[in-house]
């Protein structure tokens, strides 16, 4: 990248991203290799390859990476993570999640063991150093947390260090209790850039001018963001009565009237946790100015779903919407280009912005 975006280290001192950041096609694909594909993105519940011989192949953030993946179970229980595509002439191995001893390719007959190994190739008997280790199908990393699989391409951070953070904090949390409800997960589509949308995540700081119902449930004045390396946490703390996670002893927050737990991971994910279960939502860049957010929803206790912080989460996504999409119309001005961060409530935007410059330059 010709230009270097400074983002100074003491949030006193710092400017905003440069409103071209928000509009640039280049800066938009160069994040792809350079920051998305280095961190870990949900791929969804273990139980897609439930038993044995079981494939189930899908897209790494379609519409954007648009990576083809295939995640098998082997004969020996292992769950692996492949490249889907075949390594004789590119073909798309497998296209529906099947029941399978052997992948095969239905181009020309390549076949596969169900950990990536190269088996067998007709009309190559001539074929000459061949096969080697070229022919097998990529393995891909991936990490388990509780019930929930998670890729990286080329990981820039050990999975278990990000999730290590959050398993500390949310102990006591059975995630594998959680039952995921279609009914209550949805997308929006955003017509802003991604980094707009997750900024507008990472501060509490508009909560009191922008969504008058959950202002009216948490204490804005305790609204707190703890920084970690690759994540950071926003802690809502409930107003007096109204509904709050019933902490275990051991809990580090055990005391406290937790209202919610919104956890960012660099750079697209975030895990809320509410006393009802978990909203996770999936920040998908679409193009430089359109935006798409999964909403997937978790449930644990179905009787404080409408209640405190947790409730209401539709008006205020829209709320957040209506926003961030006039905050993309500012940054085409000719008189915007960066701003200054509140040092007391805008550390996670300012972490963020220090992560997407440290990864856009970062060879
Ligand atoms: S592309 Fe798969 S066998 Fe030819
Ligand atoms: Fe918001």
């Amino acid at each position: 990248m010709d230009k270097n975006y400074h983002i100074d280290p003491d949030i006193r001192k710092a400017s905003t991203l440069p409103s071209e950041f928000y509009r640039d096609e280049n800066i938009f694909q160069t994040l792809k290799d350079k920051a998305f594909c280095r961190f870990w993105h949900l791929i969804g519940e273990n139980d897609i390859v439930k038993i044995p011989k079981q494939v189930h192949p899908f897209t790494l953030l379609e519409g954007f990476l648009n990576e083809p993946l295939l995640l098998t179970r082997d004969l020996n229980d292992t769950i692996h993570c492949l490249s889907n595509v075949c390594t004789h002439r590119g073909n798309i191995l497998i296209e529906n999640p099947d029941n399978v001893r052997l992948l095969q390719c239905r181009y020309h007959g390549r076949r596969f063991e169900l950990d990536g190994c190269f088996k067998s190739m007709p009309e190559c008997e001539d074929a000459i150093n061949f096969p080697t280790g070229a022919d097998n199908l990529s393995n891909i990393p991936f990490g388990t947390w509780n019930k929930f699989l998670f890729t990286s391409l080329y990981p820039a951070v050990n999975f278990e260090d990000i999730f290590k953070i959050i398993d500390k904090r949310m102990e006591g949390v059975k995630l594998n209790e959680f039952i995921y409800e279609p009914m209550r997960s949805r997308d929006y589509l955003i017509k802003a850039n991604w980094a707009l949308y997750t900024e507008n995540y990472l501060e509490g700081f508009h909560i009191p001018f922008v969504h008058n119902s959950l202002n009216a449930v948490i204490d804005y004045g305790s609204y707190s963001t703890e920084l970690y390396d690759y994540c950071n946490l926003q802690l809502a703390i409930a107003k007096p009565g109204e509904e709050c996670f019933k902490l275990h002893e051991t809990s580090p927050d055990y005391g406290n009237e937790v209202a919610a737990y919104y956890w960012w991971i660099f750079p697209n994910m975030m895990l809320n946790f509410y006393p009802w279960g978990l909203s996770i939502n999936i920040v998908k860049p679409i193009e430089v100015n359109l935006t798409k957010v999964s909403f997937l929803t978790y449930i644990n206790d179905a009787s404080k779903l409408d209640k405190g912080a947790g409730s209401g989460l539709d008006k205020v996504e829209r709320e957040d919407e209506v926003i961030v999409e006039m905050v993309q119309k500012g940054m085409q001005s000719r008189f915007y280009n960066r701003g200054r961060y509140s040092p007391k409530r805008e550390p996670g935007v300012h972490h963020f912005h220090r992560l997407l410059v440290k990864y856009l330059y970062e060879i």
